[in-house]
């Protein structure tokens, strides 16, 4: 054991700070025993030492300006659970320029200014843990940068947003409309503050650039990635898939083309075979299936959001960052090690498709439709219509079609020819199918 316990600084006491410090708290010996290190929390920065607390704490702890964790040259580790980009910003670059190791689970802040940040971090050797930022309590991360060190990642594929993944559920399951599984995520403390975030893939993509980098060795342009969220997600096309033996998931993908050496990378609601395992993830969990050139295929499950399992990643990179303070010059932080790889656009991407159409029911609509998907070489592996009663719309059908796989862009160069039919809508819905079968 350490004589001199580590001193830790542990800004922002919401949800996350509050499962950090009673877990530190509760499991104080269990952990000092398991790094053979002593420590102890000595500051704990809130946004208002007025608020009410639901977790016991001495007052004399808490200060409202995270400033003084980071002056404070006793403080040897700094723990950033204050979220946004703009503060965290601040609080981390000041830690780091003070050459103190820091913890976050800031994922917005990585997608968007990771290169600076361990630019920054090379520059202080202070390193930058961010377990908690992907997959809440699944250690992805360290499964990436360590476990699976050894492997070129050839693929990641993963539902890695709780709460689109509690609604989608909800939907599939009880039969509940979006706005209801929405709100039900929002009272389980699973949603953002701004829950568009989650909805609309955005927070989903955030850790997906997260991932591409540990896989790829480098942070990628977060501008560069095609975004789709689970809004127009309907029960008919739960229906729909269903009968064609498939659910719904928001899937993350990350492939490297070893040919072209480009990185295809996507978030958006995709049809998933329901004998996977993907298809298998309910409820607020995750999972992140990881096909390695060595170890073949894996998959990480766990709880992807809330208090404890966010918690328990943040202290596993706290452990990890007191044993490094015995080595700084070594520690098991990231280190970008290459140029960032040449995004693949998402008109060059390749999947079969099931898209939707909603037609008039006159002679002739489904020639057309296969006519235009034929001048494009696109072909279609099936068709089906209407699951259910239209009595509201007698002369509009659904008109489902499943297409053999075909880049992006020719798809929808071809469904905008098929919107200038009369009877089609202009707006069809579509969504890819993966898989999971590619070589
Ligand atoms: N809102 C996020 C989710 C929390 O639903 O997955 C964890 O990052």
């Amino acid at each position: 054991m350490t004589a001199k316990p580590l001193q830790i600084g542990l800004a922002g006491l919401g949800t996350v700070g509050t499962g950090v410090y009673e877990t530190l708290c509760r499991n104080h010996e269990l952990l000092e025993a398991r790094v053979q290190m002593s420590f102890e929390v000595k500051r704990v920065a809130v946004r208002d030492l007025g608020r009410p607390r639901d977790v016991a704490i001495d007052p004399a702890l808490l200060t409202d300006d995270w400033r003084t964790l980071v002056e404070d040259p006793d403080i040897d580790i700094i723990i950033e659970l204050i979220g946004g980009v703009t503060d965290a910003y601040e609080l981390i670059t000041a830690a780091l320029r003070a050459h103190k190791p820091v913890v976050t689970g800031n994922k917005a802040l990585l997608a968007e200014r990771g290169g600076e940040l361990f630019r920054l971090s090379a520059e202080t050797e202070a390193p930058l843990y961010f377990e908690a930022s992907c997959g809440g309590g699944i250690p992805i991360i360290q499964s990436l940068t360590a476990s699976l060190i050894c492997n070129n990642v050839e693929r990641i594929a993963g539902i890695i947003n709780g709460t689109s993944n509690y609604i989608l559920s909800a939907m599939e399951r009880k039969g509940v409309s979006y706005e209801e599984a929405l709100s039900a995520a929002r009272r389980k403390g699973y949603a953002e503050a701004d829950p568009s975030l989650d909805v609309n893939g955005r927070d989903a993509a955030h850790k997906a650039l997260i991932l591409a980098m540990l896989a790829y060795g480098t942070p990628v342009d977060p501008r560069a990635i095609a975004v789709y969220g689970i809004e127009r997600v309907t029960p008919v096309d739960f229906q729909f898939a269903h009968r064609l033996g498939y659910t719904i998931k928001l899937l993350v993908v990350i492939k490297h083309h070893e040919g072209s050496g480009k990185l295809e990378l996507r978030v958006q609601p995709s049809f998933v075979p329901k004998e996977h395992l993907l298809a298998n993830v309910n409820g607020v969990f995750n999972a992140i299936a990881v096909r390695g050139d060595i170890v073949g295929e894996t998959i990480f499950y766990g709880r992807g959001a809330g208090k404890n399992p966010t918690a328990s990643a943040v202290i596993g990179d706290v452990m990890l960052a007191m044993r490094d303070c015995r080595h700084p010059e070594h520690h098991s932080g990231f280190h970008p090690y290459t140029q960032a790889p040449e995004l693949m656009p998402a008109e060059e991407t390749v999947t079969p498709y099931y898209v939707r159409f909603l037609v008039q029911d006159r002679p002739g609509v489904i020639a057309a439709i296969a006519a235009e998907l034929a001048k494009k070489g696109i072909g279609i592996s099936a068709i089906t219509s209407t699951p259910h009663g239209e009595e509201e719309q007698a002369d509009s059908n659904d008109l489902v079609l499943l297409l053999h796989a075909c880049a992006w862009g020719k798809l929808k160069q071809a469904l905008r020819e098929i919107g200038n039919y009369d009877s089609i809508d202009r707006h069809p819905v579509v969504f890819r199918i993966e898989n999971f079968n590619e070589s």
